[in-house]
Parts: C-alpha cells; structure tokens; sequence
C-alpha cells in the first residue's frame, strides 16, 4: 500500500511509477482526511509506503495528521515501511522527523528517499519556479531516480537516501515551525475577479476540498493544506498569495515524453 499525497503532481506522478514497479495499489491520504477513512489492512508480506513533498524542510504536515488517526492492521515489526519525499531541491532533517512521527504510532521506517522534481514553492520573496531548462532536466531524470528508488524498495534495504542541503538543523528545526505557525495559512490567497473565468478548476484540483466558487470568485474555508495546486493550476493565473506571486511563473506536473 502506498499513501500518497500531491498538489502539483509531482508526488501523485512518483507514487504512480512505483505502484506500477512494485505492484502495489495507491490511497489518497487527502480522500483518507478529507472522508475520515483511517483503517487499512495489509496483506502478509505486503509493504507500506509514504510518498510526498517535502514542505519547510520536513514532511508535509498533512502526513502527520494522517499518522494521527492511521490504523494498519496486518503491520508487524517485520513490514517493510518506506518513504518517498520529492522536493525541489533538499529536505533537511525530513526523515528524522518522519521517523520519529512514524515511531511514536507504533512504525518502523526502513527506507528512506527523495526525488529531486521541479519547484512549486513561490509565495516568499527569493522562492521562484525553476527555469525551464532546469525544470525539464528534472523531469528527465526522474524515470531512472525512480525506477532505481523501486528496485530499493523491492529489496527491503534499509537505507536513506535523500538530498539533505546545507544547514539542515537550522532549516528543519528553527524556520520551519516558524513557517508552519506563520506561512501555512489560506488567507493571503486572492483572486482578482475581473482575471477569474468561474471556471471551476480550483474547486476541482483543490485535494481538501478547501475552495468554494461564489459569483465573485473561489472563497478559500480555512482547511488548506498549502499544497498550491489551487494558484498553479488557475489557468488564467487570476489566483495570488498575497503580494509575492503576482510576477512569478506557475508550474504543475505534466509528463514530458
Ligand atoms: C509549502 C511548500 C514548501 C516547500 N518546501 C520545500 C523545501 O523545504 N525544500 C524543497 O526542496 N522543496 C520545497 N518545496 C517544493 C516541493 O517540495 C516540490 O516542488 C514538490 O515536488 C511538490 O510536490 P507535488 O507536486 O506533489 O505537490 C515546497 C513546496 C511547498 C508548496
Ligand atoms: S481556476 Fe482560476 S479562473 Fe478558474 S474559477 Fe478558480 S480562480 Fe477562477
Ligand atoms: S486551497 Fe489551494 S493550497 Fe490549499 S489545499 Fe486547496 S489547492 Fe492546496
């Protein structure tokens, strides 16, 4: 079982890949939250698998609410459990934190990944998408980053395997409960009417169920999970986080060939 978690699809297009690899079969945790469906059994032998983005420097914090209510029956000390983060360039002490989240409900993560993917993050000042060229060499090399991940995986080794960057404890353990405190808020997204079409596609990309369309536009309600797939995939990019985004380019996952 792989439960997974995406916004711009980055994540949503990994855990695709190794579902097909490793033969596995995917849950969303955002329909696991937004529906409240927690219990899940695993077959003998089966393994259990994490896929997301790294946010801040550590996990989505959307897979720590999950962790919280998660019920696997047929988890023995023996399954074996596995994370897959994509990031956009490094995740700093994600697999401490994970580790520790994962080991105060009761699992034991072996496996440890990340795929470098192109970059969503643009609501601060100094954060942009990545150029194109740099985007779509990312994208080239995910199939082989992947394919090599899977077979790790089909081996049960117990290993980790993640781009951490520099300045790791600062980033993980100082900025990011600052950002999660500060920076994870649904307020500052606006929609200029006058740009907005009602098109409906941020209700539709929206994977909490956080947006709703009214006559002048979509009204945010307060349950984000900062995922940005709202602001990327407005296709005509009427969607801003407060005053950082206006000139910045937009970005969701699309597979090049
Ligand atoms: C709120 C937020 C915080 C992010 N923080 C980081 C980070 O700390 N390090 C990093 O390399 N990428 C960061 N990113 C970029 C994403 O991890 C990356 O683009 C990821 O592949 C997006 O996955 P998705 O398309 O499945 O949503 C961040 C993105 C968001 C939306
Ligand atoms: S996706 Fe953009 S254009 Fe479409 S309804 Fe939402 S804000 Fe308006
Ligand atoms: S409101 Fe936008 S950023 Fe928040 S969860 Fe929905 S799509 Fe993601």
């Amino acid at each position: 079982m792989i439960l997974w978690f995406s916004g711009t699809g980055n994540s949503r297009y990994v855990a695709q890949q190794l579902a097909e690899q490793l033969n596995e079969h995917l849950v969303s945790v955002a329909e696991a939250i937004n529906f409240e469906k927690f219990d899940y059994t695993l077959q003998p032998g089966e393994m259990l698998g994490f896929v997301f983005p790294t946010y801040s420097w550590g996990p989505a914090p959307i897979m720590l609410e999950l962790l919280q209510n998660l019920k696997v029956a047929g988890y023995t000390p023996a399954t074996y459990c596995y994370m897959v983060t994509t990031c956009g360039d490094d995740v700093g002490r994600s697999v401490p934190i994970f580790t520790k989240a994962l080991r105060k409900h009761g699992f034991t993560l072996q496996g440890a990944f990340s795929v470098q993917m192109p970059n969503n993050y643009i609501c601060m000042k100094g954060f942009y998408v990545d150029e194109k060229t740099v985007e779509q060499k990312k994208l080239r090399a995910a199939p082989e980053r992947i394919e090599n991940v899977a077979m790790r995986i089909a081996e049960h080794r117990c290993t980790t395997d993640v781009v951490v960057g520099r300045w790791r404890w600062v980033k993980s353990h100082i900025i990011r409960p600052g950002f999660r405190r500060y920076a994870m808020s649904d307020k500052p997204f606006h929609a200029d009417p006058a740009v907005c079409s009602r098109c409906g596609k941020c209700v539709e990309v929206c994977p909490m169920m956080n947006i709703e369309l009214t006559d002048n536009g979509p009204k945010w309600q307060g349950k984000c999970a900062m995922c940005l797939a709202c602001l990327h995939y407005c296709p005509t990019r009427a969607i801003q986080y407060g005053k950082q985004t206006q000139d910045k380019g937009r970005y969701f996952f699309r597979k090049i060939n």
